[in-house]
């Protein structure tokens, strides 16, 4: 499936070698993306809150080949270290774009890339990782195609990373990025998030996010494998419909501060993520009882306090706890007293909403 308009047709320049670097954050959806089709297509639109502090920091040195004809070849170093489990999903994610960066193959590449956040922290890195490594090749291209508008740079940008990692396409700007096909926004696209251009709420500005690290350990089930769960789910079409719906919902709550609203849409989204995990075959209950430990405390000190604190989960056991940073100290507070008990190695990462990628 070839998209015309991300097909470079000719370059104006000629670059020998080079470096860049990136850095990009982790994104949080809101509603969620569970479901693709071919290509990396989402099978219903998604928005996400970007993250601040969890972020992935990327480079990206390229030589170009003596010999056209020689083989395209990467190194990849994970913290300095070469890391020979993450190149399968790189090779992929070069396959993917080949055909959109024809340019790829008249260079040797080597790609180093870290995390803000600890490896075994339970936090997926795909989504930073991929947009960083993404916006490196988008650098590289705009070298040289002088030309190019910061518009289809970043289009462009999120539209690769998302065919490494479906979320990482959210990963580009900030600070609320949607990605999918949804008609009443009209900009809106399957193959690239977009930043909703207008302002947030005050109540939604500076959004915290506290992750309750609950199990650090690797995915039980990846992502990938969980997308491809919803083919012949007895709930999909339901499921995407659903998503539809609650992102309509969701922008007024967003625009008017509506602290309620936003928080039955966003923890209804995040149950039904795991009960349609739970109602797949083969069957997965992805939360730990601390999960559940959190869930029910973090209801209980909404009740009592007035708080608007809620939490929403990606494919896994760690909670995110949402909330305004007006509330910061008597959340932490709450944290501290009543949840870090729960927490592997009482462990837990604050982060807030940011404002996307940067240059390095
Ligand atoms: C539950 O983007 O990790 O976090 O496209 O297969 O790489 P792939 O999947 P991925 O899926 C993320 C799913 C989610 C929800 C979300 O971020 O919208």
């Amino acid at each position: 499936m070839t998209h015309q308009e991300f097909v470079p047709s000719m370059y104006s320049k000629e670059i020998k070698s080079g470096k860049v670097s990136w850095q990009a954050p982790s994104n949080i959806a809101l509603v969620k993306y569970w479901g693709k089709k071919e290509h990396q297509i989402p099978a219903n639109p998604s928005i996400s809150f970007t993250l601040n502090h969890c972020r992935s920091t990327t480079s990206l040195e390229f030589q170009k080949k003596e010999d056209k004809s020689d083989s395209f070849e990467f190194d990849f170093y994970f913290e300095d270290k070469p890391k020979q489990d993450f190149k399968p999903k790189i090779e992929k994610f070069f396959e993917r774009i080949q055909e959109y960066c024809p340019y790829l193959n008249d260079y040797n590449f080597v790609i180093r890339s870290e995390n803000s956040f600890p490896h075994s922290s339970g936090i997926a890195s795909s989504a930073s990782g991929m947009s960083a490594l993404a916006l490196c090749i988008m650098d590289l291209e705009s070298q040289l195609d002088p030309e190019m508008s910061k518009e289809h740079f970043q289009r462009k940008a999120s539209f690769l990373a998302r065919l490494g990692s479906g979320s990482a396409s959210r990963s580009i700007q900030g600070d609320l990025m949607i990605w999918g096909k949804h008609n009443e926004f009209e900009s809106s696209s399957d193959l690239f998030a977009i930043r909703y251009e207008d302002e947030l709420h005050k109540n939604f500005q500076n959004f915290q996010d506290t992750i309750l690290l609950v199990d650090k350990g690797e995915k039980q089930v990846s992502s990938t494998v969980g997308h491809d769960l919803m083919h012949g789910h007895p709930f999909a079409e339901e499921r995407f419909k659903q998503a539809h719906e609650n992102l309509s919902k969701l922008i007024p709550a967003l625009k008017s501060g509506d602290y309620s609203e936003f928080i039955k849409i966003v923890e209804s989204e995040a149950l039904t993520l795991h009960a349609m995990m739970m109602s797949s075959h083969p069957y997965f209950i992805l939360m730990k009882p601390n999960t559940l430990e959190i869930i029910n405390k973090i209801w209980k000190f909404r009740e009592d306090t007035g708080i608007p604190a809620c939490f929403t989960l990606d494919a896994g056991a760690n909670v995110h706890l949402l909330y305004p940073e007006d509330h910061a100290s008597k959340v932490l507070e709450f944290i501290k007293n009543e949840l870090v008990a729960y927490c592997e190695n009482g462990h837990y990462i604050c982060d807030q909403v940011g404002n996307g990628a940067k240059k390095l």
